[in-house]
């Protein structure tokens, strides 16, 4: 048995989002988010024995075995163990945590290839790659779509965009020249239903596939992006609001107008969105919301309203909810050394 290696690997929210894809996680559009900080994975492996020939694994979720993600993960190696030359070596054992309760809702497939991949490189030796983290970020979108945005701090960008030469479809880039107004941002992640999805994001990416409005949407998303990278740049909160809001709406609208239409806002979610509007016109705090596939509502505004926020969140939002967790921006991937 060789030593353990483990990465923890944060999540990351989207302010433009991605929703559609081609075949091999190529998106249909290009996407942007905020890495996080507080909500993370933490994956740790140790390479031991083969018992047998072919790809041998263990997954254990919370020190228990998780059979489900075990199967994912065991597909997941088989597409690509020539990129983890571990694999070919030794039977791995993977043993993941999350920072955030299971019972949250938070979408949890971001931090955790995040961190498989970057565990599974760093034991394959190559940490010290120069494009370590381009190869993670590559690897972790096979597994899932967004994770490839959770390698880099503070903003990344996924997705190719004519006129922003780093970017691509196979990875995501770190976003360079933010306004110092944009470094410090927050996220409280407002739980408003900590049930399971009720249709996978797989599903809903499948759903763009004929959608009547997909195109249209397609380059929407990636004007979105440009906007944004100008935003970023010029620091203007009120465009910052803007593109946001409209994002979280224009995806759940994909939703609710695909063939197979679903609807994924709960009351409290809506009832937290109006509060949220209703705050930002009185305080002019650029306070804002958006969603992911499900009813959970993300609040973003800048850390130097911190307190006036939480006393708002606190008052108006919290008898509602099940639970608020307090996020921020986050600096990356990181090592766990033991
Ligand atoms: C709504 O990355 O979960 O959160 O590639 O199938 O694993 P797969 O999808 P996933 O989709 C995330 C969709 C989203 C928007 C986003 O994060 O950009």
């Amino acid at each position: 048995m060789s030593e353990k290696v483990r990465w923890r690997c944060p999540s990351n929210i989207a302010l433009v989002k991605y929703w559609g894809k081609r075949e091999n996680q190529i998106p249909c559009n290009a996407s942007l988010s905020m890495t996080l900080q507080a909500a993370f994975t933490e994956v740790a492996i140790t390479c031991l024995d083969k018992t047998q020939e072919g790809l041998e694994i263990e997954y254990f979720f919370d020190g228990k075995k998780n059979q489900p993600f075990e199967t994912r993960i065991l597909q997941y190696l088989m597409a690509n163990r020539n990129s983890f030359p571990v694999t070919r070596e030794h039977k791995i054992r993977f043993e993941s945590t999350n920072s955030f309760p299971h019972s949250t809702g938070i979408a949890s497939s971001a931090s955790a290839f995040g961190a498989i991949a970057l565990a599974l490189l760093s034991a394959s030796g190559k940490e010290s790659d120069p494009d370590f983290l381009r190869q993670a970020s590559y690897l972790a979108r096979l597994g899932s779509g967004s994770a490839c945005r959770s390698m880099f701090a503070d903003y990344a960008l996924w997705g190719s965009l004519a006129d922003y030469t780093s970017s691509s479809d196979e990875y995501a880039v770190a976003i360079e020249h933010v306004h110092s107004d944009f470094s410090d941002m927050r996220d409280a992640i407002l739980i408003v239903d900590d049930e399971a999805k009720k249709v996978s994001s797989s599903k809903g990416h499948g759903l763009m596939n004929g959608h009547p409005y997909a195109e249209t949407r397609f380059i929407q998303a990636n004007q979105h992006c440009r906007m944004m990278l100008d935003v970023l740049k010029s620091g203007d909160f009120d465009q910052f609001v803007s593109i946001i809001e409209r994002e979280a709406l224009a995806l759940h609208a994909m939703m609710m107008t695909s063939g197979d239409y679903y609807l994924l806002m709960k009351p409290g979610t809506i009832h937290a969105i109006e509060e949220i509007m209703n705050f930002r016109k009185e305080t002019n705090i650029p306070v804002c919301f958006t969603l992911d596939a499900g009813p959970n509502v993300h609040v973003i505004y800048p850390g130097k309203h911190e307190n006036r926020v939480r006393e708002f969140l606190i008052a108006a939002l919290q008898p509602h909810l099940k639970d608020i967790i307090y996020d921020r921006i986050g600096s990356g991937p990181e090592k766990i050394m033991y």
